[in-house]
């Protein structure tokens, strides 16, 4: 079974995925790590341990991550979008589990280093933790199996503004740094997850049919679903985190480009992030010739990625 770090900022969406790892029988979940987003970060410590618990796997060790940018810089919490608690202002999150010694971090170094080519890490949330890995490590970004992001919008609109997502918006030069290490790296954006939707009835059928874990996962989408009807005019929700999940657990479910892949940041694009897709011959210098080649989704089989989200 492929060993997997979940590296998240929980957050509703988060949530599914997480309980989507938990429940697969192809990988083994061997820590969380947490990261600022949709709450702070011991918030997001918080509710990693308590997911891992509602989960049924108390003893799986949670990392707590940075608490600013990589620069720095204080984060943007996005409560507006998850509720003040990040589960949907359920406020049950009274964990008793786990938490590692090792921050985020250096959590995620000593277990690449530990089982070098065999540990993936989806992360879910601004990519702080793993660019500081990136940083203190030069041989992590090699030694990872791979990499698979929830992150960026490829020649479609943002989620914080027209041109920026918000896990890369949260922490643009993080972001630039990773897709630029030579890690083994595959993109989800939210050309394809906006595609990928739970309609009202979908959340039903999860509630009915999922026992404890259903009816728990309605009640906290209750919240995040009154926000998409506010921000898109949609009656369902956006399923992101899931979306990104799917990748690791099927990844046959997508289709790919590849190519160099920057982020911005600086300017009213900050956070844009721009997939160099080979069409061209470039003569003269940019930003993007000699960079390693990342993988991008670029369609997605949305009924197979809901049959798998409400398998699990
Ligand atoms: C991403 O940002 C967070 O709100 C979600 O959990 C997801 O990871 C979507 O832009
Ligand atoms: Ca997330």
């Amino acid at each position: 079974r492929r060993k997997v770090i979940i590296d998240t900022d929980p957050g509703i969406d988060d949530m599914m995925a997480i309980f989507m790892a938990f429940q697969s029988q192809d990988i083994e979940v061997i820590g969380l790590t947490t990261v600022f987003g949709n709450v702070d970060t011991p918030m997001s410590t918080i509710n990693a341990l308590h997911l891992c618990e509602v989960a049924g796997f108390p003893t799986v060790p949670v990392a707590e991550g940075s608490l600013v940018t990589l620069k720095g810089t204080l984060p943007r919490i996005a409560d507006f979008v998850h509720g003040a608690d990040g589960l949907g202002n359920t406020f049950q999150a009274k964990p008793k589990g786990f938490k590692s010694e090792s921050n985020a971090s250096d959590f995620l170094i000593q277990k690449v280093a530990e089982f070098p080519n065999e540990v993936t890490v989806v992360a879910l949330g601004p990519l702080t933790n793993i660019a500081e890995a990136i940083q203190k490590d030069p041989t992590f970004a090699n030694n990872l199996a791979q990499l698979v992001v929830l992150g960026g919008s490829f020649f479609a609109t943002g989620n914080v503004n027209p041109p920026a997502e918000a896990n890369i918006y949260c922490d643009p030069e993080a972001a630039d740094i990773v897709f630029t290490s030579g890690a083994n790296t595959v993109v989800i954006g939210l050309n394809l997850t906006t595609q990928v939707i739970f309609t009202a009835g979908d959340l039903q059928e999860i509630r009915d049919s999922k026992g404890r874990n259903g009816a728990y996962l309605y009640d906290c989408c209750q919240f995040y679903k009154a926000w998409h009807i506010k921000s898109d005019n949609l009656d369902g929700i956006f399923l992101h985190d899931p979306t990104c999940m799917a990748a690791l657990l099927d990844p046959s479910l997508f289709t790919y480009k590849t190519g160099a892949l920057r982020v911005e940041t600086k300017g009213i694009c900050v956070g844009h992030t721009l997939l160099d897709m080979g069409l061209k011959n470039w003569v003269g210098e940019n930003p993007w010739i000699g960079q390693p080649p990342v993988k991008v989704g670029w369609t997605v089989d949305v009924e197979g990625v809901k049959a798998l989200v409400k398998s699990l």
